[in-house]
């Protein structure tokens, strides 16, 4: 008999699930490790536009982000990581698509930087794009160069940008569902804005 996979419930962080988020972005090896003091400050004053993935009260993943100072219809998203044990099972998508959720009002784009070694974030960020039913354009001079980091740091981070959302978003059913961590999961609902 198999064993039963408990459901994964999605939240807005809090500073108690920083230490575990900081530990996930390590062991992605992939993505930049901050502080943990940062993730402390993004758990407590950014809370609303970050979520964990927790299982069993453990964080099996997170996407931390923000509304853009100069333009805040803009949600940017800076990082997304998912357990290596829980990959392609839908995690990092329901993830993204919850934060849109709970971020829809006034929203009119979502941004990211991509690395061009980074398949599985492009692929990620389009599957989005789709369930949303708009386009994924690059924003050129948006992005970082190779030189903006310490010399031999880091590939370029070329910027994404999807959109444009407007007030009749919704999401397209997910070709994605897995079937048994999405019990609780939003992949049939609708976002609806009241504004
Ligand atoms: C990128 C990442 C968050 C994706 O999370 P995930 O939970 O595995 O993604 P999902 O299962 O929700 O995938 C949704 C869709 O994205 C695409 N996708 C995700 N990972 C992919 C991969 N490795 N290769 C190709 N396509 C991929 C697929 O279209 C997938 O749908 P499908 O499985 O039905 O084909 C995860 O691979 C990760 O943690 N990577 C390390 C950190 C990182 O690179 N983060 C992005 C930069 S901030």
């Amino acid at each position: 008999m198999q064993p039963e996979t408990t459901a994964i419930k999605i939240d807005a962080p809090t500073t108690n699930d920083a230490a575990q988020i900081w530990q996930l972005v390590r062991e992605t090896v992939v993505l930049d490790a901050n502080s943990a003091y940062l993730y402390l400050l993004l758990c407590r004053d950014f809370s609303g536009s970050c979520l964990v993935a927790r299982q069993d009260g453990r964080v099996v993943g997170f996407v931390t982000g923000y509304r853009l100072p100069r333009d805040s219809s803009v949600l940017f998203i800076w990082q997304i990581g998912v357990d290596s044990g829980l990959k392609r099972q839908g995690v990092g998508l329901r993830l993204l698509r919850e934060l849109i959720e709970r971020n829809a009002k006034s929203l009119t784009a979502i941004e990211a930087t991509i690395s061009p070694s980074n398949t599985a974030s492009r692929r990620l960020f389009e599957a989005l794009a789709r369930e949303i039913g708009v386009p994924m354009v690059e924003a050129p001079d948006c992005g970082f160069n190779e030189e903006d980091f310490p010399a031999g740091d880091h590939e370029a981070e070329p910027r994404i940008r999807i959109g444009a959302i407007n007030h009749k978003l919704k999401f397209r059913e997910s070709a994605n569902k897995k079937a048994h961590l999405t019990a609780q999961s939003v992949s049939s609902k609708r976002i609806s804005r009241k504004d």
